[in-house]
């Protein structure tokens, strides 16, 4: 498609749609728990849809209306053996969160993917799973289809994770809830708890003391109802936007701001960007997000901060072109391991455009700032990737940005263009 270039003065509210971590944890919870869960603000994208198709798949009822859905649970126990395989599609959330999950179940399951989740690592979630006796397995031991093997057993482990992963520590917690004995996850980095906290949420009992989780199973967990918030990583988009085009101001209300995903905040305010959060509601962990266009300078994303924006680099990346001075990105190795090898794909897609950003082993140098030009570029099928290119082409003065492959938004954010047509004007 063709994106829109050369804009200032992006002026106006935008509501980002619903967090996607906590929407496929609150269908995943609902199935296993007991009485009606009830979804206030389910994201309806591609990925979070994967995840209610499987569970539909697995004979839970889910009534699904918009951003609103009802799931009824019974328990893992109810599970009904599927027919044939399920096609989870892009999501590696899905996959990964429900091997763990399904590891202690009743029924026999094979997950397969898209191209993109035939090459992302499994083996991260079956190695500690198989410690805990699930019969988890794929052909070469690695990538998907994943074959799960119900009626097992399964026991606790203390398990020291070699990645910092919010996916893996979920799948172990998850299979956890389902063992006999005590499952303990130390966590190499903290990374989002939103499972922890839907565990509590949902009646369960956990400990966590810093990067050590501890809970004991098996657990029931009771019904409940979840607000979803929107999606910080979704509300990057616009709040890079707002920060790198001239005389804008973006709002941002109702955005989650768990404090194991706001590593974006502090990094555009280490690089003097003009961010404030009002309206902070702590209950539900969310906030109003205003930016104004700022002078940026260049700053070091590295360590504990970076599971904090692991989604968000890519973005952050293009607003490193926009600063003055050289920004590094490191420890951010498990950039290869997304939809793409976002450390490569970021580099050369917005080079394509006049950034000039170098690869490294485990992140990226940006030397800012930099004018972009018009280019053909590619989402390569990533949806952040996308989202990204569409936002670094507002910058572009003359000519035509074409991007390919442009309906890969859709994993996560299907109004994406819609919203930010909206803010300036235009109706695509
Ligand atoms: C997610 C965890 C992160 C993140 C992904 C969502 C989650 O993945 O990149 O988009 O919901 O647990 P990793 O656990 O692989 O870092």
């Amino acid at each position: 498609m063709k994106l829109l270039i050369n804009q200032k003065k992006l002026q106006g509210h935008v509501y980002v749609p619903g967090d996607k971590s906590i929407s496929h944890r609150s269908i995943m919870f609902g199935a296993i728990a007991h009485g009606q869960t009830r979804v206030k603000g389910f994201l309806e994208a591609e990925d979070c849809l994967s995840t209610l198709h499987l569970f539909r798949s697995l004979g839970v009822e889910i009534v699904h209306e918009g951003t609103d859905v009802l799931v009824n649970g019974c328990g893992i126990e109810s599970f009904k053996q599927p027919k044939v395989p399920i096609d989870i599609g892009n999501s590696g959330t899905t996959i990964r969160l429900a091997t763990g999950l399904l590891a202690g179940g009743p029924v026999d399951v094979t997950l397969y993917g898209d191209a993109s989740i035939a090459k992302r690592p499994m083996g991260r979630v079956l190695t500690p799973l198989k410690e805990m006796n699930a019969s988890v397995s794929t052909q070469d031991g690695n990538y998907a289809p994943i074959h799960i093997k119900g009626n097992q057993t399964l026991t606790g482990i203390r398990y020291q994770m070699p990645v910092a992963s919010a996916q893996v520590k979920s799948a172990l917690l998850l299979a956890g809830l389902h063992a006999k004995g005590e499952t303990t996850v130390i966590e190499k980095e903290k990374t989002r708890d939103h499972t922890e906290d839907m565990i509590k949420q949902f009646g369960g009992k956990l400990e966590v003391t810093g990067k050590v989780i501890r809970l004991k199973g098996p657990q029931r967990l009771i019904a409940q109802t979840v607000v979803v918030p929107g999606d910080i990583s979704s509300a990057a988009f616009f709040m890079v936007a707002g920060l790198i085009t001239k005389e804008s101001q973006i709002v941002l209300p109702n955005v989650g701001i768990s404090a194991t995903r706001t590593g974006i905040i502090d990094v555009i305010r280490q690089m003097n960007g003009h961010l404030t959060i009002t309206n902070e509601d702590k209950l539900n962990k969310s906030a109003t997000l205003t930016v104004t266009n700022s002078s940026l300078k260049a700053t070091t994303v590295e360590g504990k901060l970076i599971p904090r924006l692991i989604d968000e680099l890519p973005i952050i990346a293009l607003l490193a072109t926009q600063a003055s001075g050289t920004t590094v990105i490191r420890n951010a190795e498990e950039l290869k391991v997304k939809e793409t090898n976002r450390i490569d794909v970021t580099a050369s897609e917005l080079n394509k455009m006049g950034a000039n950003i170098e690869t490294t082993s485990d992140g990226l140098i940006i030397h800012g700032p930099t004018p972009l030009h018009a280019a053909v570029v590619d989402s390569h099928g990533d949806h952040r990737i996308g989202m990204m290119l569409a936002i670094a082409s507002l910058l572009v003065e003359t000519g035509q940005v074409e991007l390919k492959n442009s309906e890969a938004v859709a994993v996560s954010y299907p109004r994406f263009f819609e919203d930010l047509a909206s803010l300036i004007g235009e109706k695509q």
